[in-house]
């Protein structure tokens, strides 16, 4: 396998080629904060926090798709980088409904330590509180739409480790929604298996169990990783 050589906030680094910029920051602890990425499922830079600078382009990078490539210049923790991050933050705390007082992940949100990670003490954008369904008909589980961060982790569970698809995203801009089946009550799907694994890796309180133990919803996202060794090298290691 081929080793690329580059640096990484002026540090000289190598990459194996198949490795991506946020891999390497992972491998180097560089921290790198990041919504839609999760091991184990495909990587679609949805959420844009991760982006880093590349020397010589002018736009920025999700470092979560992009490809360590011999000789880059990469900075992750620039003025620049920061503010936008704290930006993307605030308006995903805007465009809902993130009322974390009365959440069922209170305490255990992905969003809330991405919002501590960018130091975001205050939201200066207008909030937005659009009316949000409840999706309560599953016998198991619930979906708020109020919650939901569009990271399309869920998707991409279902689709790519349960193989069932249950799940998608409808309609465009500030009006996407994910949906289950063809926009059906998430009870009446079909190829619903009730598996859960969508519940367990959204990063927020948007999907989660309808008997919550007394400290409320506990994800367990580390089951990834198993699964996907288990099914593809037939090792049963976590
Ligand atoms: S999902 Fe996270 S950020 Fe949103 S209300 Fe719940 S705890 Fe707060
Ligand atoms: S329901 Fe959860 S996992 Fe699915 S897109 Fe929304 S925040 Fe992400
Ligand atoms: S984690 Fe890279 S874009 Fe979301």
């Amino acid at each position: 396998m081929t080793v690329k050589t580059l640096t990484l906030d002026g540090k000289p680094v190598s990459a194996r080629e198949d490795e991506t910029i946020l891999d390497l920051c992972r491998e180097h602890k560089v921290p790198l904060p990041t919504l839609c990425h999760l091991e184990g499922l495909g990587a679609v830079g949805a959420c844009r926090l991760c982006l880093v600078e590349v020397k010589g382009s002018p736009r920025l990078h999700p470092a979560c798709t992009l490809r360590a490539e011999e000789g880059m210049e990469i900075t992750t923790g620039s003025d620049r980088l920061k503010r936008y991050r704290r930006q993307i933050v605030e308006l995903l705390f805007a465009e809902r409904n993130h009322v974390c007082a009365i959440c069922v992940v209170n305490g255990r949100c992905e969003l809330q330590d991405v919002a501590y990670a960018v130091g975001l003490d205050h939201v200066r954008y207008q909030y937005r509180h659009p009316p949000t369904e409840l999706d309560a008909s599953h016998p198991r589980f619930m979906l708020d739409q109020g919650r939901c961060v569009l990271c399309t982790r869920c998707v991409r569970v279902c689709d790519e480790l349960e193989g069932a698809h249950t799940w998608d995203v409808a309609g465009r801009g500030a009006a996407s929604r994910v949906i289950t089946d063809l926009n059906q009550p998430w009870g009446k799907s079909e190829s619903c298996t009730s598996c859960g694994k969508c519940v367990q890796v959204c990063p927020t309180g948007a999907l989660f169990e309808k008997i919550q133990p007394a400290g409320g919803t506990v994800k367990r996202r580390d089951f990834l990783t198993y699964l996907k060794t288990a099914r593809e090298k037939k090792q049963w290691i976590r």
